[in-house]
């Protein structure tokens, strides 16, 4: 049934990325997440398809095999995050899953441990950089580094005694300005960013399905006063994400930049052992088959 619904028709600049069941009806009793090992006469499913533009796809398989590097799939990329950062039990009570990158905001909203919904927001953490860079007249880099080491979505945060040096642009000398300035000017957009993601939680209709309120991971997701701004904001419990549930060099990987990395890499696993579950069933249904073939010849 899910290969069926990936024929879907889409617009040809858009390839199907993902069919993601919502929930299955089987003879019209619906509610249900496995309908395997059911039985039934009809049935039915409803599911969330995920497309992505043909061009950025082909970009972006093009710039990965030049780096030396083969693609074995796309997925998206909240998708991968949500599956590092977020429990089981906040899935099926409801969640808001928002991975705040460089470029966009991926939402991904889920109802009953389903993807019921998602949407992308092209906003993210290289706009308050800039904010930045133009606010307090220095260089990109610059900007980048204050915004990491000093920045804050809370002016009320910052106390108005602290100060910081503020590199000048084309050799101009550098500036001691109040931390204040720069927490006002990262505030404006965290302001503006975090409405954004409020209206889509909004228009989704699915506010009252998010018992588990809104989890925020990505990068960006860092800036410090954020998750206060977004409880206000939202008017629901909000956490960051980081991602869990890893071993090894896990100290390097524990920030929330790195979730839609480990959840890729969780992601290509289970895809992986499914797959490898699969072939050693086959191989058991031909091993049965060839003893009954042999046993049926004696
Ligand atoms: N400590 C921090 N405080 C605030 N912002 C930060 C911090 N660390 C990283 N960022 C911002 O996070 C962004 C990058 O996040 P991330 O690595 O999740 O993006 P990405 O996945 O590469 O981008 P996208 O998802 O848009 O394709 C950058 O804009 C960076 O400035
Ligand atoms: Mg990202």
């Amino acid at each position: 049934m899910i290969e069926a619904a990936k024929a879907v028709a889409v617009p040809a600049d858009r390839q199907v990325l993902h069919v993601l069941p919502r929930e299955f009806k089987v003879d019209g009793q619906d509610g249900i997440t496995d309908p395997i090992g059911m039985s039934g006469i009809r049935l039915e499913a409803a599911v969330h398809i995920v497309t992505g533009g043909q061009t950025a796809i082909n970009n972006t398989t093009k710039c990965i095999e030049k780096a030396g590097l083969h693609v074995a799939g796309f997925v998206l990329d909240s998708l991968a995050s949500a599956s590092a950062v977020l429990s089981e039990d906040e899935k099926s009570l409801g969640v808001c899953v928002v991975d705040m990158g460089g470029g966009t905001c991926n939402i991904l909203y889920f109802v009953n441990g389903s993807v019921a919904s998602s949407s992308v927001l092209p906003i993210g953490g290289s706009h308050f950089t800039h904010d930045v860079a133009v606010g307090l007249r220095t260089p990109q880099a610059a900007a980048e580094e204050l915004k990491r080491k000093y920045g804050s979505a809370l002016g009320s945060l910052i106390s108005d005694t602290e100060s910081i040096d503020v590199e000048g642009v084309g050799g101009r000398n550098s500036r001691q300005i109040p931390r204040k300035d720069l927490a006002d000017v990262l505030e404006a957009r965290a302001e503006e960013v975090l409405n954004l993601i409020g209206n889509d939680l909004r228009l989704s209709g699915l506010m009252p399905m998010m018992g588990s309120g809104v989890v925020l991971t990505g990068g960006a997701s860092q800036l410090q006063g954020l998750v206060e701004m977004g409880e206000y904001i939202f008017e629901v419990p909000v956490r960051r994400g980081l991602p869990q549930g890893v071993g090894g060099l896990k100290d390097v990987v524990k920030t929330a930049d790195f979730s839609t990395a480990v959840g890729l890499l969780k992601y290509g696993f289970i895809e992986r052992k499914e797959a490898m579950i699969q072939h050693s069933q086959n191989a058991q249904k031909e091993f049965g088959s060839l003893f009954v073939s042999q046993f049926g010849q004696k």
